[in-house]
């Protein structure tokens, strides 16, 4: 076994704050997709990716969740590069909605989804692909997904079906969307699409890895490969910061201040910028829909390595320092 003085010090934390939160036994695990309440309560992990790609991990970093609304930053991010910012503003807002994920609620002057974290922004967003990428576009998601993963990802097949079958919201919300023209005519194509994106399959130690890629200006750390350019990863870890957490996402500011996005089947992905990609996986979640154990975990992290963005230890920008 490992001794305590030979493990690195961000490994001992990790371990240190693997045990403190195992025992935390608050929150929910979804159900309202049938096939995301199999989940075990006791799954736990926690995995970081530093910006040139050594990773530290605790717990089972191996388990397979499929992504859910994690997958929502990076369609925008592909979304942003493929049409550009101005095409994808006419589309959907970037202001925090304060409200639920799935909330059935838009912009009142021109009838946008508030941002593209929530459900109703995500899914203006896969339309948009699906419309530029017709069927290619699950392969297109696949690949770009896949190069900041750094290994081909998959689609869950049986919660695909079991959020097609039961997710009559989400069809609601579509057809909201295809009522105002925000989305175009194939809204159930796009929907379908959007189903498949929630059902990739990742392991934690993959989020901890997209999370590094974002980190590491758009590039996987491992594989070097680009993924997104630098416009993108900026676009996509502002709305992150903003309205990654839904309407915990000002607490989370507040308390943790780096970008994250969740999922409801348990996944919290962190980025800090330039330096590391955090991920968590643990699903019974809080009344919103974010882990608890995740928050908890990304709190404890924050904290201890001062990683919030007004850390005292932040110190802002590197050219200015060149200039002054
Ligand atoms: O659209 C849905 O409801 C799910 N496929 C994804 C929602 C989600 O992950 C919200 N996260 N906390």
């Amino acid at each position: 076994m490992t001794q305590s003085a030979d493990r690195h010090e961000l490994q001992r934390l990790i371990d240190n704050l693997y045990e403190e939160h195992r025992s935390l036994t608050d929150g929910q695990v979804a159900t309202y997709i049938p096939e995301l309440a199999k989940a075990s309560a006791h799954d736990f992990a926690i995995c970081l990716v530093t910006e040139d790609g050594r990773t530290f991990e605790a717990g089972d970093c191996d388990r397979s969740f499929t992504m859910q609304s994690v997958s929502k930053p990076f369609t925008f991010g592909m979304a942003l590069e493929e049409l550009g910012h101005d095409a994808v503003a006419r589309y959907v807002g970037v202001e925090p909605s304060g409200e639920a994920f799935n909330s059935i609620n838009l912009q009142d002057d021109t009838n946008r989804p508030f941002n593209p974290m929530i459900n109703t922004g995500a899914i203006t967003v896969t339309a948009l692909l699906h419309a530029k990428y017709g069927d290619e576009a699950l392969d297109r998601l696949l690949a770009t997904f896949g190069a900041a993963a750094g290994r081909q990802l998959t689609v869950d097949e049986a919660v695909y079906q079991s959020e097609n079958r039961t997710g009559h919201r989400n069809r609601a919300i579509a057809h909201l969307l295809l009522n105002f023209g925000v989305v175009h005519e194939e809204a159930e194509a796009a929907l379908d699409l959007y189903f498949r994106q929630c059902a990739i399959l990742v392991t934690c130690r993959d989020l901890a890895m997209m999370g590094a890629t974002l980190a590491n200006m758009g590039r996987n750390p491992i594989t070097g490969e680009p993924v997104f350019d630098l416009a993108a990863v900026k676009g996509m870890l502002s709305i992150m910061f903003t309205c990654g957490m839904y309407d915990y996402s000002g607490q989370w500011a507040y308390r943790v201040g780096v970008p994250a996005k969740s999922g409801v089947s348990g996944g919290v992905m962190a980025v800090v910028n330039r330096q590391l990609g955090i991920a968590t996986y643990s699903p019974p979640l809080d009344a919103r829909g974010n882990s608890r154990r995740g928050i908890e975990v990304c709190s404890g992290l924050a904290a201890r390595l001062g990683l919030h963005a007004f850390d005292c230890l932040n110190a802002g920008s590197s050219y200015l320092k060149v200039v002054l």
